[in-house]
């Protein structure tokens, strides 16, 4: 086979959680679209997990160039709550994912009956533990895809200076006080607004914020920066731009790959690399409901929430009589695994028709459904963004990583919402949604029609993102010649 003619060959390793397994999927699908073979590596676990929510057919009839393959982790398969430090983890996945991730991608080099060597790898930009040394030494360029955001990655490269002036770790007492020294967010960064593990009290903790910051670091290693991100976060990638070659923006990446697989035989906007199973009983709901009146609640794949911040949240919600949508995970609360099952979270409103919960919900659907006018979110980055493009405002309650930043840039950046950081109050939650859902509605939703159309500007045809993609297809092109 003559090597110009062929379609490259692109290995994705995203880190093993929904979070990042999600927009890593909607670029392997991307590359799918353009014709590239595409072998899409998980953990034994999340691969049987994504496998069962796949329509696998269709999938690959879709794209007949794609192949799932899975690597041991090393890990028992519920390991958040699992009890090991993150020592533990990245030590496991050290010892069995990177001898695993080589032999595969030694295998691959090997088939090349079915399909080319591989051309690049696209791994996660927090797995460069894993993947640098393997891609370098078998001579495979590295792309790293962050699938956090901009802002949180340019943190981390200032967090060495803070440590080193003794800035970080900080007394409780110092919450409020302002950070300096991280240009591009002079004005209104605080310290309980830097990242979660900047937030150190144990050895763990210190053991993750360095480690974090050696991968932010390690990243620059890669032959590119892929972001999620569109125009909002300009000015931070373009500092960024100081410590990569190149960095391509292509975000949000569940919106440009609805842009760009229009064409292709694609069950409508349906999203995939989901692992749980969606509960679509309250779609049906909602058609009920008249518009923008439902708050959508959900904290994503992760977040646990004790007892009291729940009944905090639950009685904020009902005081205020508002109608909403909750995803109560099975493993939401914590230390109570199955409370899904408990008074608290069963489904009684269903009848009051001004409340329905589920374990799962089809959340891009649910924010594009015209009776959802607002989110309560943990502010994750796919669930700040899929609100952004939907255009649905949005209280963040964040609780960890990078919910802390993005949760500051939607409420004093982009003032698309409300940011209730560090509180735990019924009376506060009642109050910001009602400022959301009606006081303040009129002034949140210009910045927030503003944003969403910078995010759908970004993904059709001509705009940035889209145009990014382009150049990452043709230089992923020239590296297979
Ligand atoms: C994790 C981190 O916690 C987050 O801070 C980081 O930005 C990404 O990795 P997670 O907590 O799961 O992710 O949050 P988020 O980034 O919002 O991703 C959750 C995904 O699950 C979203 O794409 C969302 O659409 C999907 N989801 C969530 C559903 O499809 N249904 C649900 O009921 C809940």
């Amino acid at each position: 086979m003559e090597r110009s003619h062929v379609n490259p060959h692109v290995v994705l390793l995203p880190y093993p959680l929904q979070g990042h397994i999600k927009p890593m999927m909607s670029l392997a699908e991307l590359l799918g679209s353009a014709n590239f073979q595409v072998t899409f590596v998980n953990t034994d676990h999340n691969h049987d997990l994504l496998l069962r929510n796949t329509d696998i057919t269709s999938f690959c009839n879709r794209f007949p160039n794609f192949q799932f393959r899975s690597i041991p982790s090393g890990l028992p398969a519920n390991v958040i709550r699992s009890g090991l430090t993150a020592k533990d983890v990245f030590d496991a996945m050290k010892a069995v994912s990177k001898p695993a991730f080589r032999d595969l991608l030694i295998s691959l080099r090997e088939e090349t009956e079915q399909r080319q060597s591989p051309t690049c790898v696209i791994a996660d930009g927090i797995l460069c533990f894993l993947t640098l040394d393997v891609s370098e030494e078998l001579q495979i360029p590295l792309l790293a895809l962050r699938t956090h955001n901009a802002s949180y990655s340019w943190i981390y490269f200032l967090l060495p200076k803070l440590v080193e002036d003794g800035h970080i770790p900080f007394p409780d007492e110092n919450m409020e006080k302002p950070v300096a020294g991280i240009p591009g967010f002079e004005n209104f960064l605080r310290n309980r607004d830097l990242p979660g593990t900047c937030r150190v009290k144990t050895s763990d903790d210190d053991y993750l914020l360095q480690f974090f910051i050696g991968e932010t670091f390690a990243m620059t290693r890669a032959s590119a920066l892929i972001l999620n991100t569109f125009e909002i976060e300009a000015p931070v990638v373009s500092l960024l731009g100081s410590h990569f070659t190149k960095i391509y923006t292509i975000g949000p990446l569940h919106e440009l790959r609805k842009s760009r697989m229009k064409d292709i035989n694609s069950p409508s906007v349906s999203s995939s690399g989901i692992l749980q199973t969606e509960d679509t009983s309250c779609m049906t709901w909602l058609n009920s409901q008249p518009p923008k009146s439902v708050l959508y609640v959900s904290f994503g794949s992760l977040v646990g929430l004790t007892r009291e911040q729940m009944s905090e949240l639950w009685h904020g919600l009902v005081n205020r009589g508002q109608r909403f949508l909750l995803v109560v995970r099975p493993d939401l609360i914590l230390g109570e695994p199955g409370a899904a099952e408990t008074p608290l979270a069963q489904n009684e409103g269903t009848e009051e028709r001004n409340r329905f919960i589920v374990s799962w919900a089809p959340q891009e659907e649910v924010l594009a459904h015209p009776a959802v006018g607002g989110f309560l979110t943990h502010g994750g980055w796919n669930s700040t963004l899929e609100g952004i493009a939907a255009g649905v405002p949005m209280i963040c309650w964040p609780q960890f990583s990078d919910q802390l930043v993005n949760s500051r840039c939607v409420s004093e950046v982009w003032k698309i919402g409300f940011d209730m950081k560090d509180t735990c109050d019924g009376s506060i939650i009642e109050k910001l949604v009602r400022d959301l859902m009606e006081n303040k509605r009129e002034e949140i939703m210009g910045s927030t029609d503003r944003v969403a159309t910078m995010a759908r500007d970004a993904v059709n045809e001509g705009g940035s993102s889209y145009r990014n993609l382009d150049g990452l297809i043709e230089d992923i092109r020239l590296m297979a010649r």
